[in-house]
């Protein structure tokens, strides 16, 4: 226990001392925070780290970024801020390695530095610590056994306007933010800038959503085979992107393809940025769909359930952090498949925080928590597009008049909503709805007879007659809580939060079982 929250502690010290006035002192290269010209001010975003409640709505506005670069091209090296951000590198600082060549099918033209690999180049020998005495290792798993260290990368994950658009919009955001909102998850995000440009309301929802915003270069390169020019304007026009959309400036990055050696290390290093890698990976963004390949989904279902039986037949000496996409509708639906089952057995906390990450942006006032609140917010602010006001109370009892639901909403699991119904909002809803129906398994109590809690709901909205957005206020409270009789659990066992079980009780496994047997209670 003890050595565990040491090396938390050290992990933190370090990232904080490499990233302020001590510089020096760690020996590692100095860093700038790019300047950014004629940026307003963003609207719509949290200016500190928000716990909640977060917005659950379902629809976010298509509105891009002006003013940036083609999406998905290369972007031009020779603007005059690429190219001030070019000359604030100090050059000494970055290796002079060769930029890599690679097949037109993206795999890499074999060519090894072998085996002295004097630029650490992770895609060749999976190396993590640089050569470069001027630059911080890689942080790539978790350190405390137990930990997943969540992470995504490719997002913001756009809506599609073509052919694809039936298929894969009903897991475009913010479905999955939705998603780890009411599942009391956070993530560390690593962004496409295109996808940021295209979709800066997807974004802000991100931050908003108390997740990590990190760099994952604006069009997608295996960032080794570029040159240094070009390496500079993917991760400018990137941050850039970002601080645009939600006015934060990000330390982390990723490479794509976690491609990777210390020439590229240096330029994001020396632009502020941390090397983000993994140190296990679901291969998900190979399944069929757009941008993916032909991996069957039951092998990438293998490896979750791998991972699993690993931590539990304690073969595990680690966390992990386990590369997984917001690429499109198979990644999507994955990550949220496996998420309550995987919170049932790890600690699930954002890649970042496993390691002790606060402050992951040059802004200074986000302070991010390292731990899952023990409590997590019981209300959501949900933007609505009424402006009738109305205060009921009652017993949410009413049962839904069919079973299609709309993308982006809930529906009921267990409990006394119905499996299959979907409702807007509800922040014990288990069930998203995807392509019209729900994912959660049927209700057994199929007289709908609330079995365990009466909520009462007060509901205010803003003043009508305006045009702006409305806000609706929603606080639901259980008033009947069931006393469980026995409170102590088996550690490792899951426990139900909600529905036919009752709180504080524990089951040997169970699909909606929300809290984890920790020390001998459940962890709600
Ligand atoms: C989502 O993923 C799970 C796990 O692989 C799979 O069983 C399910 O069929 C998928 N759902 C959709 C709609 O693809
Ligand atoms: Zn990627």
């Amino acid at each position: 226990m003890l050595i565990s929250y040491s090396v938390v502690f050290f992990s933190a010290i370090v990232w904080q001392q490499v990233n302020s006035a001590t510089i020096t002192s760690s020996g590692y290269a100095p860093q700038f925070s790019p300047i950014f010209p004629n940026l307003k001010t963003p609207t719509g975003v949290v200016t500190s780290y928000n716990p909640g409640p977060y917005d659950i709505s379902a629809t976010l506005s298509t509105e891009p970024l002006t003013g940036f670069p083609e999406p998905w091209a290369a972007p031009p090296t020779n603007s005059a801020e690429v190219l001030a951000a070019y000359n604030s590198i100090d050059w000494s600082k970055v290796p002079n390695a060769p930029v890599r060549k690679q097949n037109p099918d993206g795999s890499w033209v074999v060519k090894s530095d072998g085996a002295t690999d004097p630029y650490c180049w992770w895609s060749s020998t999976n190396c993590r610590t640089p050569k470069a005495s001027y630059l911080p290792p890689d942080i790539y798993t978790c350190p405390n056994k137990g930990d997943w260290g969540l992470n995504h990368d490719d997002g913001p994950f756009n809506r599609y306007t073509d052919s694809n658009a039936a298929i894969e919009n009903p897991y475009a955001e913010p479905v999955l933010y939705n998603f780890l909102a009411t599942h009391n998850a956070h993530s560390s995000l690593f962004y496409i800038g295109s996808n940021v440009a295209n979709y800066p309301a997807a974004a802000k929802r991100g931050l908003n959503d108390g997740h990590h915003l990190c760099v994952h270069t604006w069009s997608h390169p295996p960032l080794t085979t570029q040159t240094n020019s070009q390496i500079v304007a993917e991760f400018y026009w990137t941050l850039k992107a970002i601080k645009a959309a939600t006015g934060v400036t990000s330390k982390c990055f990723r490479p794509p393809q976690g491609d990777v050696d210390d020439r590229v290390r240096a330029i994001a290093w020396q632009m502020g940025m941390r090397n983000i890698l993994w140190d296990a990976d679901t291969n998900d963004w190979a399944m069929p769909a757009p941008g993916g390949g032909s991996l069957s989904p039951k092998v990438v279902d293998s490896y979750f359930q791998g991972w699993i039986n690993a931590y539990n037949s304690g073969k595990d000496t680690a966390g992990h952090i386990v590369l997984q996409h917001e690429l499109n509708s198979a990644t999507v639906n994955m990550s949220m498949f496996w998420l309550p089952k995987i919170q049932n057995v790890f600690n699930v906390v954002p890649a970042l925080a496993c390691n002790g990450i606060t402050q992951p942006y040059w802004e200074t006032n986000f302070v991010y928590p390292i731990t899952n609140p023990v409590n997590p917010p019981a209300t959501y602010t949900v933007t609505a597009t009424t402006t009738k006001a109305e205060t009921t109370t009652s017993a949410d009892s009413s049962a839904p008049s069919n079973a299609n639901c709309l993308p982006g909403s809930f529906g009921y699991g267990f409990g006394d909503g119905y499996g299959g119904y979907c409702c807007k909002t509800e922040q014990d809803c288990l069930d998203n709805c995807l392509g019209g129906a729900c994912t959660g398994p049927t209700n057994p109590v199929a007289t709908g007879t609330p079995v365990n809690t009466i909520r009462t709901s007060t509901i205010t909205t803003a003043k009508p007659g305006t045009t702006t957005t409305k806000k609706t206020t929603t606080t639901k409270s259980n008033t009947i809580k069931p006393t469980p009789s026995a409170g102590s659990c088996i550690a490792g066992s899951s426990g139900k939060k909600l529905g036919d079980g009752k709180i504080g009780y524990c089951c040997t496994t169970s699909d909606d079982c929300l809290d984890v047997c920790r020390g001998t209670a459940c962890d709600v």
